[in-house]
């Protein structure tokens, strides 16, 4: 066994090889470093300038928003599967806010509630939706940031969130 660090959410992974994401945020394995030579975002104080700070705010306000609508749809749903899978997505997303609050300095973010459709497709429908536009928000961001890490932060983001529509993709 072994201890991996993501470099985006700084979460550690034990076991034999490293994961193809990160199990906590979803990161891309290239962001995936052996434990001691990881250098995670979350750990370094940097100058933020006033432009990533709105954005920034703008991506934990997403991001809480995700969670709660996911909450709302891993209720909804009628097959475990698609259940587990929204309530992974919604602690995915949780995590991607968390990540801001302590790029940030703020405290923990906190979870909200919201409602969502009832039927599975008005669902799988509105999450592609979802992830569609944070895919091309992060995107934007990525182009708009000046400061390395939190480029390298959206980077991997877009990359989560495109993934995301891709699996409901997958399933519909
Ligand atoms: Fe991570
Ligand atoms: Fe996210």
């Amino acid at each position: 066994m072994k201890v991996y660090i993501c470099e985006i959410c700084g979460d550690a992974y034990i076991g034999s090889e490293k994961p193809a994401n990160c199990p906590f945020c979803g990161a891309r394995s290239n962001f995936i470093k052996d434990g001691a030579e990881a250098r995670p975002i979350v750990n370094e104080s940097i100058e933020i300038s006033e432009e990533s700070r709105k954005n920034l705010m703008e991506t934990l306000d997403l991001e809480i928003d995700a969670n709660a609508i996911y909450l709302c749809m891993a209720g909804k749903a009628k097959e475990y599967r698609i259940t587990a899978m929204y309530k992974r997505l919604a602690k995915v997303e949780m995590e991607h806010a968390t990540i801001v609050t302590k790029l940030l300095g703020l405290d923990a973010p906190e979870a909200k509630e919201s409602a969502c459709p009832d039927s599975d497709i008005e669902n799988f429908k509105k999450t592609i939706e979802l992830e569609d536009h944070a895919t091309n928000l992060y995107r934007e961001f990525v182009k708009k940031s000046a400061e390395k890490n939190i480029k390298v932060f959206f980077t991997a983001l877009a990359q989560v969130e495109e993934e995301h529509g891709e699996l409901i993709k997958g399933i519909i």
